[in-house]
């Protein structure tokens, strides 16, 4: 199920109970509030922004399960590479770096034959690892060369997950399988699909960034002391329990994938790509208990909207990455998130 395209009414009646501000008089930011767009900005000569952390390593989502189609080779630019993603002939997913070792043509304009993906250039195949399996006019040994790298990958719940190690190192964990996806008692996925400006970091410490809920997201407190981060090796939990009663929890699953629980109303898994050390890419998946259905768009909306992850983008554009930012008390949980976040770099 997809969801149909938000109109402003149906973003301004969202789900406001949920992340409407409390605050009297509150306006989230304005887009134009922050910098200034490529046409209207002159050309200044400024010093270079302190580069984003390199890509963490971890499992990624590659793309939804539906995307891949059998026979056909999928191109996705994520992790700083262009890679290629397609079905052999049991159906399961690889994920290939896009270019051919022959003579170096995009394997994305290839098709799959034989299970295995055929470069468009000069015909030669290469199966699920990456190994050449076929020259098709040559009767010469295939040279050992003749391979592309590969990446380990997990079909599980709508996702097509894929481990990106920067030294190659096969993955520490698995990312757990959610209850909710196919249970009779809970709704198909409604997908949630975008591309923004940030950092893969940034991104996942604002989930630990109390103080940030009351300045861009309009909630009248911070709920410090009210808000737990956990840590579990790669695992990592936020328990949030707001003083109407209502409660969240997200649990990340490495730097990549997330799962939110908010009780009786959704259940969200979450990834997020990095498509290079600035850009990510957004592929979300909103379950809903069935009485709750009829609001599934109102809610998906309180998440996405005006007041949920449209007010972070022009935070996470327009800031520098900064290495060691000067924390008080109150910001204890992104001193914590750092410490449990470094394991992913090398
Ligand atoms: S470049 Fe791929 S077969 Fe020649
Ligand atoms: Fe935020």
């Amino acid at each position: 199920m997809t969801l149909e395209k938000p109109t402003q009414a149906a973003l301004d009646e969202g789900l406001r109970t949920m992340v409407a501000p409390r605050n009297p008089g509150y306006t989230p930011p304005s887009d134009a509030a922050h910098g200034q767009t490529a046409a209207t900005a002159p050309q200044y000569q400024l010093r270079a922004h302190p580069e984003p952390p390199p890509v963490p390593n971890g499992w990624y989502a590659i793309c939804a399960a539906t995307d891949v189609v059998p026979g056909q080779v999928l191109s996705v630019i994520a992790v700083e590479r262009e890679l290629v993603v397609f079905r052999d002939g049991d159906g399961v997913p690889h994920v290939l770096d896009a270019h051919c070792p022959h003579n170096g043509a995009h394997l994305g304009g290839g098709e799959v034959v034989d299970g295995a993906v055929q470069c468009p250039y000069h015909g030669w195949r290469f199966d699920g690892s990456g190994t050449c399996v076929e020259v098709p006019y040559s009767d010469a040994r295939i040279p050992a060369k003749a391979c592309i790298p590969s990446y380990p990958v997990r079909e599980q719940d709508g996702f097509i997950l894929f481990w990106f190690h920067a030294n190659g190192a096969p993955p520490p964990y698995e990312v757990p399988t959610t209850e909710e996806v196919g249970h009779p008692d809970w709704s198909d996925p409604y997908e949630f699909r975008f591309e923004l400006v940030a950092a893969l970091q940034e991104m996942g410490e604002n989930n630990v960034d109390y103080a940030h809920l009351c300045y861009v997201h309009g909630r009248d407190f911070v709920p410090n002391e009210t808000s737990e981060f956990t840590t579990d090796g790669p695992f990592s939990t936020v328990v949030e329990s707001l003083p109407d009663g209502a409660s969240f929890k997200r649990h990340a699953w490495g730097p990549g994938v997330a799962l939110l629980r908010v009780p009786g109303v959704t259940t969200v898994l979450t990834t997020t790509t990095p498509i290079d050390r600035r850009h990510c890419r957004l592929l979300w998946h909103f379950y809903f208990p069935k009485a709750m259905e009829g609001i599934a768009n109102d809610i998906v909306l309180g998440f996405t909207g005006t007041y949920g992850l449209q007010a972070d983008l022009p935070i996470w554009r327009d800031k520098v990455y900064v290495e060691r930012p000067i924390l008080v008390k109150a910001d204890g949980n992104i001193a914590d998130f750092r410490r449990w976040y470094a394991q992913f770099y090398e």
